[in-house]
């Protein structure tokens, strides 16, 4: 490998076709193609609609990452690609289409961990990760605080929901105030013009009695539950629902879950970093509320520009970059899709293999 190795990442858990370049730990390309539009008439991601979408989208997302980049299939040093979890059929598109491209290029091939990944994009934008992390990673699927010593080797959860995510919550409760899917982005931007004040919603698992088996846990169900039975309540009394107001109340009571354990989290463990990472990082109240709590912590706060939050090819190569930087052995070729990969599992070796 001369120069800065190239790495190459293929996303496809979800409804994201994602191809992303990285040289040398700088990002080069994040070319994306997304099946969400299919999806939005049944509120929620269609699995084999996601599937054949990503047949469809992944030779021409690869081409335009190339080109993007200015490389040609011939540069690329290694192939990372998301093993899991996800959606079976759609981890299997990436999957087969990296194992074909190393075989052809006999480059060597990562398969990664998809919640890893969500946390190790940041390092593109902002470095290598502090030894001794806690990590905030909140998408549609996962919500889960992660003690991260290293983001290559070592990550331990401390805590996940019990129940829904937290971008599934921000799916429901659009779905309930008529607003389309994926419901993030629209009752985020609806929040704007409301007050988080307005309606008190409950914060889940932070009663005293919680706090010795889920300090760290999240739950989401009951906060869903609330919202739906005050609108249903509004409606019942002929009352127009403010949007706006369940917006912003909503939306508050969720940043105000994740940062407070965020940072409960980092006193715990001495860290002084926060990463968020996953698509609710790109949720503005988050943002700012964990600035803000960060600051007065004392805690370094990081955070990936919104567009390096939802799914992206960008973060599966962050994580394929730093396995190469570090020497770690590639996947055996007969890794699979891991619908399953639990979080402490970076790198998938394959069959009765262990990396490192
Ligand atoms: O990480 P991601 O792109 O896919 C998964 O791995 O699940 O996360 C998607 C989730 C969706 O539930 C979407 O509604 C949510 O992230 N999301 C947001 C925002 N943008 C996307 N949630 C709140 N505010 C946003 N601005
Ligand atoms: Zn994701």
């Amino acid at each position: 490998m001369a120069g800065e190795p190239v790495v190459l990442g293929i996303e496809t858990s979800c409804d994201e076709t994602g191809v992303g370049l990285v040289v040398g730990g700088e990002l080069r390309a994040n070319v994306l193609a997304s099946s969400a539009a299919e999806h939005a008439r049944f509120g929620g991601i269609v699995p084999e609609v996601a599937s054949r979408a990503h047949l469809a989208e992944m030779l021409p997302t690869l081409s335009a990452a190339c080109r993007t980049a200015g490389l040609g299939l011939g540069d690329i040093d290694a192939v990372a690609v998301t093993s899991g979890p996800g959606l079976a059929g759609a981890l299997l598109v990436g999957v087969a289409a990296a194992k074909g491209l190393a075989l052809a290029l006999d480059r060597p091939l990562y398969g990664v961990n998809h919640l890893c990944a969500h946390v190790a994009v940041d390092t593109l934008v902002a470095g290598p990760l502090p030894a001794n992390s806690v990590a905030l990673l909140v998408s549609g699927g996962h919500s889960s605080l992660l003690h991260v010593s290293d983001i290559v080797t070592d990550v331990r959860p401390l805590g996940a929901t019990i129940d829904d995510a937290a971008g599934e919550a921000y799916d429901k409760v659009a779905r309930l105030l008529g607003l389309p899917f994926p419901g993030g982005p629209p009752v985020d931007e609806a929040a704007a013009a409301g007050d988080p004040g307005a309606i008190v919603f409950p914060r889940g698992l932070t009663a005293p009695k919680d706090q010795e088996q889920h300090r760290f846990d999240f739950s989401f169900s009951g906060l869903k539950t609330a919202v739906a039975r005050w609108v249903e309540q509004q409606r019942a009394d002929g009352t127009a629902i403010p949007v706006a107001d369940v917006a912003a109340s909503f939306q508050e009571a969720v940043a105000d879950v994740l940062v407070a354990k965020a940072v409960a989290a980092c006193r715990d463990v001495s860290a002084d970093t926060l990463v968020i990472g996953g698509g609710v990082a790109a949720n503005s109240r988050l943002r700012a509320l964990a600035a803000e709590r960060c600051r007065a912590a004392g805690i370094r706060l990081r955070v990936p520009p919104p567009g390096l939050c939802t799914d992206n090819g960008a973060m599966v190569a962050a994580l394929g970059a730093l396995a190469v930087e570090r020497g770690l052995p590639p996947s055996a070729g007969d890794f699979g899709a891991d619908p399953g990969m639990a979080v402490t599992e970076i790198l998938n070796p394959g069959p009765g293999r262990s990396v490192g």
